[in-house]
């Protein structure tokens, strides 16, 4: 019997803190406290670069032993499976014994193990005094690969926060349609089209515009990326990312920054904004509603910020 109940943990350097909680805020509505928590939402660990597991929680128990009597019970079976013990906390205990327990649990479920490449990874961890079986996912850092894409400019986003912006503007819901109007070389459309979110990017310099789909055909996903201006979209999004210009190779005002707010707007229900300036008073005078925001360091200098708006 499946508890339809998961066991999430997350990882994040220090100055990623409020990065990691605002895309736990927007994917599991829940407040992130600890590095472990609940949820009854199923998302796989690499839409995030925060998740590290995902625990389906198929058995709650008191002891250790009464795990395997409901193995026993109910002759869990799988072919190629391996079992895996999932540390929850540092200093666990039976961190130790994990091999044991885990080799305990293997002799008893049905089916042959595969070590090399296990089609099912069965998870088992002790966490506040309970214990839990059932089949662990773990992240599996493939879009990783995305930071070697051929293309790159200085004003580039990171990956990390790529993926948040992708998560706070869809919310894990694969079917809304998202746009990035000043997509540059398209950091943003690669995490959206790993993690299987509609999306299609926009950029007004024709040679950026072709880098960005020179980047994305390289990691074999469709280059839906067209040259133009914001000014000029006619379709409708469900939410929009913006990484506003900046900077010298920009060469943008802050009324361009404005037209660029003013025409998501137009196009979009909600808008996720990133800027390393304040502009809380450019979007409010434009009378959208900030409902959550965080300001984040780019490195572990806190020499350069980051500000990320929601707005509706
Ligand atoms: C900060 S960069 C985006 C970088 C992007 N997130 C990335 O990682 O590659 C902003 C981009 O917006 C583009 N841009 C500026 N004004 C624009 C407009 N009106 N319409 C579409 N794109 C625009 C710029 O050419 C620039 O490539």
């Amino acid at each position: 019997m499946k508890l339809n109940q998961y066991i999430y943990n997350v990882n994040y350097q220090d100055y990623e803190e409020d990065l990691c909680a605002l895309e736990i805020r927007s994917l599991f509505n829940c407040q992130l406290e600890g590095k472990v928590f609940f949820s009854s939402k199923e998302f796989d660990p690499s839409i995030s670069p925060f998740l590290k597991t995902r625990l389906e929680i198929i058995y709650k128990t008191s002891t250790f032993s009464e795990i395997i009597e409901l193995i026993k019970k109910d002759k869990v079976t799988a072919q190629d499976f391996v079992v895996k013990y999932l540390e929850l906390f540092s200093g666990d205990p039976y961190n130790k014994k994990r091999r044991e327990l885990c080799k305990e649990i293997g002799l008893i479920v049905q089916g042959f193990p595969s070590f090399t490449s296990p089609k099912t990874t069965f998870g088992i961890s002790f966490y506040k005094g309970s214990w839990y079986f059932g089949i662990l996912v773990a992240n599996n850092s493939k879009w990783k690969a995305h930071n070697t894409k051929p293309y790159s400019y200085s004003s580039s986003i990171g990956i990390n926060i790529a993926k948040v912006l992708l998560n706070i503007a869809g919310n894990g819901n694969f079917s809304k349609r998202l746009v990035d109007p000043c997509c540059g070389v398209g950091t943003v459309l690669l995490e959206g089209f790993f993690a299987g979110y509609d999306i299609k990017g926009w950029e007004i310099v024709s040679k950026v515009a072709e880098n960005a789909r020179l980047n994305l055909l390289h990691f074999n996903y469709l280059p839906k990326v067209t040259t133009g201006d914001i000014k000029d979209i006619s379709e409708s999004f469900d939410a929009s990312i913006i990484d506003l210009p900046y900077g010298i190779y920009c060469h943008t005002t802050e009324d361009d920054q404005v037209k660029i707010i003013k025409n998501a707007k137009r196009i979009s229900k909600k808008l996720v904004l990133v800027s390393s300036e304040d502009i809380t008073y450019d979007i409010l005078r434009e009378k959208l509603k900030i409902t959550d925001c965080c300001k984040i360091s780019k490195n572990k200098n806190g020499s350069f910020f980051r500000h990320i708006w929601v707005c509706e």
